[in-house]
């Protein structure tokens, strides 16, 4: 059995997704916001749960940094690990989803497959892939932790953007911010995100 729980049955309670949902005044979904650090992948998570707080909506934010300070505290950086923080955290979120809340995962997630395989775990139209397209340089220019500077100097080896890969999405739901002369702000990036929500009627 391969030290694997085997005879498991699914439990079925009698109050649904539907219930719950229909209780919250909203649809469960995931916003899987992926990017390069520094993108502002959790500037962009907290302004959306701000405004949809605003707005009377549950939401619940998933952020690598502080996932990995707990649930995934096991982890390192190399793609194996990253691919198992990623796993879990599509299956928390998938969790929270059925739950009716709108979770917003904000993780590098730098490999496609490793997106597409959390996208394979939710109703289809119920994962909402967000890219932080934001160019190395303006991320390393930002360097809000100081890690980029750690990297280049080889005191962080495997540093996603300099010496790790990181795939950008080919098939999003959302690409930003969206270039304009300036960078669109939080607000409106979060703005753009909830327009979306409305569209597809997530928010009721
Ligand atoms: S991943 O790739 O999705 O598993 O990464 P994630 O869980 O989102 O964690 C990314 C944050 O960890 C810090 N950090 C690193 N990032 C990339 N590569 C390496 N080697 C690394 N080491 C530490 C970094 O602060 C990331 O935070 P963000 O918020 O993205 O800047």
């Amino acid at each position: 059995t391969n030290g694997k729980a085997t005879n498991i049955l699914w439990h079925k309670s009698s109050v649904g997704k539907l219930h719950r949902q229909e209780l919250l005044q909203q649809k469960g979904c995931v916003i899987w916001i992926t990017g390069l650090s520094g993108s502002g992948k959790s500037t962009l998570a907290c302004a959306l749960c701000q405004a949809l707080y605003s707005r009377g909506k549950l939401t619940y934010i998933l952020d690598g940094d502080n996932v990995r300070h707990g649930l995934n505290r096991d982890l390192s950086f190399k793609a194996e690990d990253r691919a198992e923080n990623i796993r879990r955290i599509g299956e928390v979120a998938k969790l929270f989803a059925d739950a009716g809340i709108i979770c917003i995962a904000s993780v590098i997630s730098p490999y496609r497959r490793d997106r597409d395989a959390c996208r394979a775990l939710l109703p289809e139209g119920d994962f909402i892939e967000v890219f932080m397209d934001v160019p190395l340089q303006i991320c390393e220019s930002r360097d809000p932790k100081g890690l980029y500077k750690l990297a280049r100097a080889g005191k962080i080896k495997g540093f996603t953007g300099i010496d790790d890969p990181y795939e950008p999405p080919l098939n999003c739901e959302l690409v930003l911010p969206q270039k304009g002369i300036n960078y669109a702000s939080p607000c409106e990036m979060a703005e753009t995100v909830i327009s979306f929500l409305e569209e597809k009627g997530f928010l009721q």
